[in-house]
Protein backbone atom coordinates (compact mmCIF):
# COMPACT_ATOMS: atom_id res chain seq x y z
CA UNK A 1 0.00 0.00 0.00
CA UNK A 2 0.93 3.54 -0.68
CA UNK A 3 1.71 5.55 2.51
CA UNK A 4 3.36 9.17 3.31
CA UNK A 5 6.77 8.72 5.14
CA UNK A 6 8.92 11.41 7.28
CA UNK A 7 12.29 9.64 6.90
CA UNK A 8 13.87 12.66 8.40
CA UNK A 9 12.47 15.19 10.14
CA UNK A 10 12.58 18.44 8.05
CA UNK A 11 10.20 20.79 6.20
CA UNK A 12 7.30 19.64 4.26
CA UNK A 13 9.88 18.47 1.54
CA UNK A 14 10.49 15.79 3.50
CA UNK A 15 6.62 13.84 3.11
CA UNK A 16 7.84 11.08 0.30
CA UNK A 17 5.27 8.51 -0.85
CA UNK A 18 6.42 5.39 0.16
CA UNK A 19 5.07 1.43 -0.01
CA UNK A 20 4.42 -0.88 3.25
CA UNK A 21 2.50 -3.91 3.73
CA UNK A 22 -1.00 -3.65 4.42
CA UNK A 23 -0.86 -3.90 8.26
CA UNK A 24 -3.28 -6.71 9.73
CA UNK A 25 -5.62 -6.63 12.65
CA UNK A 26 -5.22 -7.92 16.17
CA UNK A 27 -7.89 -9.48 17.89
CA UNK A 28 -9.89 -6.01 19.11
CA UNK A 29 -8.72 -4.11 16.08
CA UNK A 30 -10.54 -3.17 12.60
CA UNK A 31 -8.55 -2.82 9.14
CA UNK A 32 -9.90 -0.01 7.48
CA UNK A 33 -9.58 0.76 3.78
CA UNK A 34 -8.89 4.46 4.23
CA UNK A 35 -10.68 7.32 2.01
CA UNK A 36 -9.57 10.05 3.74
CA UNK A 37 -7.45 11.03 6.86
CA UNK A 38 -7.43 14.35 8.68
CA UNK A 39 -3.86 16.67 8.93
CA UNK A 40 -3.80 18.04 12.60
CA UNK A 41 -1.10 20.23 13.63
CA UNK A 42 0.34 17.37 15.59
CA UNK A 43 1.19 15.92 11.84
CA UNK A 44 3.66 19.29 11.48
CA UNK A 45 5.31 18.64 14.85
CA UNK A 46 5.83 15.44 14.37
CA UNK A 47 7.28 16.09 10.74
CA UNK A 48 9.80 18.26 12.49
CA UNK A 49 10.85 15.29 14.61
CA UNK A 50 9.22 17.52 17.99
CA UNK A 51 6.42 14.79 18.44
CA UNK A 52 7.53 11.15 18.03
CA UNK A 53 5.01 8.27 17.68
CA UNK A 54 4.52 6.66 20.71
CA UNK A 55 5.56 3.23 21.41
CA UNK A 56 4.27 0.65 19.75
CA UNK A 57 2.14 3.32 16.75
CA UNK A 58 3.13 3.60 13.40
CA UNK A 59 6.23 5.78 12.43
CA UNK A 60 4.27 7.77 9.62
CA UNK A 61 1.98 10.35 10.36
CA UNK A 62 -2.25 10.66 10.59
CA UNK A 63 -3.98 10.68 13.68
CA UNK A 64 -7.40 9.96 11.91
CA UNK A 65 -9.10 8.45 9.09
CA UNK A 66 -12.33 7.67 7.47
CA UNK A 67 -13.32 4.71 5.13
CA UNK A 68 -14.78 1.03 5.23
CA UNK A 69 -13.96 -2.04 6.78
CA UNK A 70 -11.62 -4.02 5.29
CA UNK A 71 -11.31 -6.61 8.32
CA UNK A 72 -12.45 -7.36 11.32
CA UNK A 73 -10.28 -9.04 14.41
CA UNK A 74 -11.87 -12.11 14.95
CA UNK A 75 -12.97 -10.65 19.04
CA UNK A 76 -15.00 -7.95 16.92
CA UNK A 77 -18.82 -8.11 16.46
CA UNK A 78 -19.65 -4.01 15.98
CA UNK A 79 -18.68 -3.49 12.71
CA UNK A 80 -18.47 -5.96 9.60
CA UNK A 81 -16.80 -5.67 5.96
CA UNK A 82 -17.81 -2.65 4.12
CA UNK A 83 -18.99 -0.55 7.30
CA UNK A 84 -18.66 3.27 7.08
CA UNK A 85 -16.71 4.41 9.92
CA UNK A 86 -14.50 6.87 11.19
CA UNK A 87 -11.46 6.60 13.78
CA UNK A 88 -9.00 8.28 15.57
CA UNK A 89 -5.13 6.86 15.19
CA UNK A 90 -1.93 6.76 17.66
CA UNK A 91 -0.37 7.17 14.02
CA UNK A 92 -0.70 5.57 10.15
CA UNK A 93 -3.47 7.46 9.05
CA UNK A 94 -1.73 9.08 5.88
CA UNK A 95 -1.99 5.29 4.17
CA UNK A 96 -4.35 3.85 2.06
CA UNK A 97 -5.04 0.92 4.97
CA UNK A 98 -5.26 1.74 8.74
CA UNK A 99 -5.53 -0.23 11.32
CA UNK A 100 -7.51 1.02 14.50
CA UNK A 101 -9.04 -0.33 18.14
CA UNK A 102 -12.20 -1.17 17.86
CA UNK A 103 -12.96 1.65 21.32
CA UNK A 104 -11.85 4.21 18.78
CA UNK A 105 -13.98 3.74 15.41
CA UNK A 106 -17.13 5.12 15.11
CA UNK A 107 -20.01 4.46 12.41
CA UNK A 108 -20.46 7.50 9.92
CA UNK A 109 -23.92 8.95 10.25
CA UNK A 110 -25.88 8.13 6.65
CA UNK A 111 -25.58 11.60 6.07
CA UNK A 112 -21.75 12.35 6.08
CA UNK A 113 -20.08 11.87 3.22
CA UNK A 114 -16.89 8.90 3.43
CA UNK A 115 -14.05 12.04 2.87
CA UNK A 116 -15.84 14.64 5.15
CA UNK A 117 -15.91 11.67 7.70
CA UNK A 118 -11.92 12.28 8.00
CA UNK A 119 -12.85 15.64 9.92
CA UNK A 120 -14.74 13.96 12.45
CA UNK A 121 -12.52 11.56 15.15
CA UNK A 122 -10.01 14.38 16.56
CA UNK A 123 -11.65 16.94 16.81
CA UNK A 124 -14.68 15.32 18.16
CA UNK A 125 -12.71 13.46 20.84
CA UNK A 126 -10.08 16.15 22.10
CA UNK A 127 -13.51 18.87 22.24
CA UNK A 128 -15.88 16.15 24.06
CA UNK A 129 -13.33 15.02 26.40
CA UNK A 130 -11.74 18.78 27.34
CA UNK A 131 -14.67 21.34 26.74
CA UNK A 132 -17.37 18.98 28.47
CA UNK A 133 -15.39 15.91 30.51
CA UNK A 134 -12.81 18.06 31.99
CA UNK A 135 -13.96 21.60 31.68
CA UNK A 136 -17.46 20.67 32.68
CA UNK A 137 -19.36 23.50 30.22
CA UNK A 138 -23.02 23.39 30.71
CA UNK A 139 -25.64 25.23 29.14
CA UNK A 140 -26.29 28.56 30.02
CA UNK A 141 -22.82 29.24 31.05
CA UNK A 142 -20.08 31.02 28.65
CA UNK A 143 -17.18 28.95 26.59
CA UNK A 144 -14.15 31.51 25.24
CA UNK A 145 -12.86 29.21 22.22
CA UNK A 146 -8.81 30.59 21.34
CA UNK A 147 -8.29 29.52 17.69
CA UNK A 148 -12.12 29.58 16.27
CA UNK A 149 -11.41 28.68 13.20
CA UNK A 150 -8.85 26.03 13.54
CA UNK A 151 -10.42 22.43 13.32
CA UNK A 152 -10.89 21.71 16.64
CA UNK A 153 -12.35 25.41 16.89
CA UNK A 154 -14.76 25.11 14.78
CA UNK A 155 -15.95 22.11 16.26
CA UNK A 156 -15.91 23.53 19.74
CA UNK A 157 -18.00 26.48 18.43
CA UNK A 158 -20.41 24.40 17.19
CA UNK A 159 -20.76 21.82 19.88
CA UNK A 160 -20.93 24.47 22.37
CA UNK A 161 -23.88 26.69 20.85
CA UNK A 162 -26.14 23.27 20.51
CA UNK A 163 -25.68 22.75 23.87
CA UNK A 164 -26.72 25.70 24.91
CA UNK A 165 -23.70 27.85 25.60
CA UNK A 166 -22.77 31.50 24.61
CA UNK A 167 -19.88 30.86 22.32
CA UNK A 168 -16.55 33.75 21.86
CA UNK A 169 -13.98 32.90 19.66
CA UNK A 170 -10.67 34.74 18.95
CA UNK A 171 -9.18 34.38 15.55
CA UNK A 172 -6.33 35.89 13.49
CA UNK A 173 -8.13 37.89 10.93
CA UNK A 174 -11.46 40.33 10.39
CA UNK A 175 -12.51 37.17 7.98
CA UNK A 176 -11.80 34.68 10.54
CA UNK A 177 -14.04 36.43 12.72
CA UNK A 178 -17.14 36.49 10.63
CA UNK A 179 -16.73 32.94 10.23
CA UNK A 180 -16.99 32.22 13.80
CA UNK A 181 -19.82 34.28 14.41
CA UNK A 182 -21.94 32.03 11.18
CA UNK A 183 -21.04 28.96 13.10
CA UNK A 184 -22.34 30.23 16.65
CA UNK A 185 -19.94 32.15 17.90
CA UNK A 186 -21.51 35.35 19.66
CA UNK A 187 -18.60 37.16 18.78
CA UNK A 188 -15.20 36.43 17.95
CA UNK A 189 -12.02 38.35 18.60
CA UNK A 190 -9.20 39.54 16.21
CA UNK A 191 -6.45 38.82 18.93
CA UNK A 192 -3.83 40.53 15.95
CA UNK A 193 -5.88 43.75 16.91
CA UNK A 194 -8.26 43.42 20.13
CA UNK A 195 -7.28 42.68 23.45
CA UNK A 196 -9.09 39.50 24.06
CA UNK A 197 -9.25 39.92 27.75
CA UNK A 198 -10.70 43.72 27.77
CA UNK A 199 -13.48 42.18 25.22
CA UNK A 200 -14.33 39.18 26.66
CA UNK A 201 -14.99 41.21 29.53
CA UNK A 202 -16.75 43.73 28.30
CA UNK A 203 -19.30 41.11 26.22
CA UNK A 204 -19.84 39.31 29.58
CA UNK A 205 -20.54 42.81 31.70
CA UNK A 206 -17.41 42.01 33.63
CA UNK A 207 -18.00 39.16 34.89
CA UNK A 208 -16.16 36.75 32.68
CA UNK A 209 -16.55 33.20 31.05
CA UNK A 210 -17.32 29.82 32.92
CA UNK A 211 -14.78 27.68 30.59
CA UNK A 212 -11.67 28.77 28.31
CA UNK A 213 -10.38 26.12 25.76
CA UNK A 214 -7.07 27.23 25.20
CA UNK A 215 -4.20 26.13 22.22
CA UNK A 216 -1.85 28.84 22.90
CA UNK A 217 -0.73 28.71 26.69
CA UNK A 218 2.80 30.65 27.15
CA UNK A 219 1.50 35.07 28.15
CA UNK A 220 -2.24 33.72 27.46
CA UNK A 221 -2.32 31.76 30.71
CA UNK A 222 -2.38 34.52 32.79
CA UNK A 223 -4.74 36.67 30.37
CA UNK A 224 -7.11 33.72 30.93
CA UNK A 225 -6.96 33.86 34.42
CA UNK A 226 -8.05 37.37 33.87
CA UNK A 227 -10.73 36.75 31.68
CA UNK A 228 -12.74 33.92 33.70
CA UNK A 229 -15.39 33.99 35.43
CA UNK A 230 -15.44 33.14 39.26
CA UNK A 231 -15.13 29.22 39.64
CA UNK A 232 -14.01 29.03 35.64
CA UNK A 233 -12.24 26.64 33.94
CA UNK A 234 -9.01 26.58 32.07
CA UNK A 235 -8.36 23.55 29.91
CA UNK A 236 -5.13 23.99 27.59
CA UNK A 237 -4.29 21.52 24.91
CA UNK A 238 -1.32 23.26 22.92
CA UNK A 239 0.99 25.29 23.67
CA UNK A 240 1.43 27.30 20.78
CA UNK A 241 2.87 30.24 23.00
CA UNK A 242 5.48 28.42 25.03
CA UNK A 243 4.85 25.99 27.42
CA UNK A 244 5.24 28.00 31.12
CA UNK A 245 3.63 30.75 31.99
CA UNK A 246 3.99 33.10 34.93
CA UNK A 247 0.78 33.16 37.01
CA UNK A 248 -0.84 35.19 40.03
CA UNK A 249 -2.50 31.94 42.62
CA UNK A 250 -4.04 34.82 44.30
CA UNK A 251 -5.88 35.68 41.48
CA UNK A 252 -6.60 31.95 40.89
CA UNK A 253 -7.81 31.47 44.81
CA UNK A 254 -9.78 34.45 44.75
CA UNK A 255 -11.39 33.11 41.83
CA UNK A 256 -11.75 29.90 42.96
CA UNK A 257 -10.65 28.80 39.17
CA UNK A 258 -9.33 25.71 37.81
CA UNK A 259 -6.25 25.00 35.51
CA UNK A 260 -6.35 21.80 33.38
CA UNK A 261 -4.87 20.71 30.59
CA UNK A 262 -4.42 17.27 28.89
CA UNK A 263 -3.13 15.38 25.46
CA UNK A 264 -5.07 13.02 23.70
CA UNK A 265 -3.06 11.12 22.00
CA UNK A 266 -1.18 9.10 24.71
CA UNK A 267 -3.96 8.12 26.50
CA UNK A 268 -5.11 4.21 26.72
CA UNK A 269 -7.48 2.95 24.38
CA UNK A 270 -10.07 2.42 27.37
CA UNK A 271 -10.02 6.02 28.20
CA UNK A 272 -10.63 6.94 24.14
CA UNK A 273 -13.89 4.01 24.17
CA UNK A 274 -15.17 5.84 27.06
CA UNK A 275 -14.76 9.31 24.76
CA UNK A 276 -16.17 7.06 22.13
CA UNK A 277 -19.34 6.58 24.15
CA UNK A 278 -20.42 9.91 25.17
CA UNK A 279 -19.85 10.74 21.39
CA UNK A 280 -22.31 8.28 19.98
CA UNK A 281 -24.51 9.46 22.82
CA UNK A 282 -24.29 13.10 22.73
CA UNK A 283 -22.68 14.32 19.45
CA UNK A 284 -23.35 11.80 16.85
CA UNK A 285 -26.87 12.82 17.15
CA UNK A 286 -25.93 16.72 16.49
CA UNK A 287 -24.01 15.47 13.58
CA UNK A 288 -27.20 13.97 11.94
CA UNK A 289 -29.09 16.76 12.83
CA UNK A 290 -27.10 19.24 11.04
CA UNK A 291 -26.27 20.83 14.29
CA UNK A 292 -22.33 19.88 13.74
CA UNK A 293 -21.29 20.46 10.22
CA UNK A 294 -18.42 19.25 9.36
CA UNK A 295 -16.33 22.32 7.81
CA UNK A 296 -13.67 21.22 5.08
CA UNK A 297 -10.95 24.11 4.41
CA UNK A 298 -9.43 22.19 1.37
CA UNK A 299 -8.66 18.60 -0.16
CA UNK A 300 -5.48 17.17 -1.14
CA UNK A 301 -4.12 13.76 -2.76
CA UNK A 302 -2.23 11.60 -0.58
CA UNK A 303 0.90 12.38 -3.08
CA UNK A 304 0.26 16.15 -2.58
CA UNK A 305 0.25 15.65 1.69
CA UNK A 306 3.26 18.38 1.22
CA UNK A 307 1.22 20.54 -0.34
CA UNK A 308 -1.11 20.00 2.62
CA UNK A 309 1.13 21.20 5.06
CA UNK A 310 2.65 24.25 3.60
CA UNK A 311 -1.61 24.90 3.50
CA UNK A 312 -1.50 24.42 7.44
CA UNK A 313 1.71 26.34 8.19
CA UNK A 314 0.48 29.15 6.51
CA UNK A 315 -2.73 29.11 8.94
CA UNK A 316 -4.75 30.65 5.98
CA UNK A 317 -7.18 27.52 6.31
CA UNK A 318 -10.63 27.31 8.12
CA UNK A 319 -11.75 24.55 9.31
CA UNK A 320 -9.77 21.06 8.64
CA UNK A 321 -7.16 19.98 5.38
CA UNK A 322 -8.04 16.46 4.20
CA UNK A 323 -5.62 14.18 2.67
CA UNK A 324 -7.44 11.70 -0.17
CA UNK A 325 -6.56 8.29 -0.85
CA UNK A 326 -8.24 7.98 -4.62
CA UNK A 327 -9.52 4.67 -6.07
N1 LIG B 1 -4.13 18.16 23.54
C1 LIG B 1 -4.75 17.46 22.63
O1 LIG B 1 -5.16 16.32 22.86
C2 LIG B 1 -4.97 18.03 21.26
C3 LIG B 1 -5.68 17.32 20.30
C4 LIG B 1 -5.90 17.91 19.05
C5 LIG B 1 -5.40 19.17 18.78
N2 LIG B 1 -4.68 19.81 19.73
C6 LIG B 1 -4.13 21.17 19.47
O2 LIG B 1 -5.20 22.02 19.15
C7 LIG B 1 -4.75 23.03 18.26
C8 LIG B 1 -5.66 23.05 17.04
O3 LIG B 1 -5.40 21.89 16.30
P1 LIG B 1 -5.77 21.79 14.77
O4 LIG B 1 -5.24 20.52 14.27
O5 LIG B 1 -7.22 22.11 14.64
O6 LIG B 1 -4.83 22.95 14.17
P2 LIG B 1 -5.00 24.20 13.23
O7 LIG B 1 -6.25 24.08 12.40
O8 LIG B 1 -3.73 24.40 12.52
O9 LIG B 1 -5.18 25.38 14.28
C9 LIG B 1 -4.19 26.07 14.95
C10 LIG B 1 -4.89 27.32 15.47
O10 LIG B 1 -4.12 27.98 16.46
C11 LIG B 1 -4.51 29.34 16.39
N3 LIG B 1 -3.58 30.23 17.08
C12 LIG B 1 -2.24 30.24 17.01
N4 LIG B 1 -1.76 31.25 17.78
C13 LIG B 1 -2.86 31.85 18.33
C14 LIG B 1 -3.04 32.94 19.23
N5 LIG B 1 -1.99 33.62 19.71
N6 LIG B 1 -4.31 33.28 19.60
C15 LIG B 1 -5.36 32.60 19.13
N7 LIG B 1 -5.25 31.55 18.27
C16 LIG B 1 -4.02 31.21 17.89
C17 LIG B 1 -4.55 29.61 14.90
O11 LIG B 1 -5.35 30.75 14.70
P3 LIG B 1 -5.05 31.83 13.53
O12 LIG B 1 -4.69 31.03 12.30
O13 LIG B 1 -6.34 32.54 13.40
O14 LIG B 1 -3.93 32.68 13.97
C18 LIG B 1 -5.20 28.33 14.38
O15 LIG B 1 -6.60 28.47 14.32
C19 LIG B 1 -3.30 22.71 17.89
O16 LIG B 1 -2.46 23.51 18.65
C20 LIG B 1 -3.18 21.24 18.28
O17 LIG B 1 -1.87 20.88 18.60
C21 LIG B 1 -4.45 19.28 20.96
Amino acid sequence: MKIIDVPVPGGPETLVLSERPIPQPKAEEVLIRVAAAGLNRADILQRRGNYPPPPGAPSYPGLEVSGTIEAAGEAVTEFKRGDRVCALLQGGGYAQFAVAPVGQVLPLPDNVDLIQGAALAETCFTVWSNVFMFGQLRSGETLLVHGGTSGIGVTAIQLAKSWGARVIATAGTDEKCRFCESIGASLAINYRNEEFVAATLKATQGRGVDVILDMVAGDYTARNIEALAEAGRLVVIATQGGATSTIDWLKIMRKRAVLTGSALRPRPTAFKAQVKQALLEHVWPRVRSGALRIIIDRTFALSDAAQAHRRMESSEHIGKILLTMGE
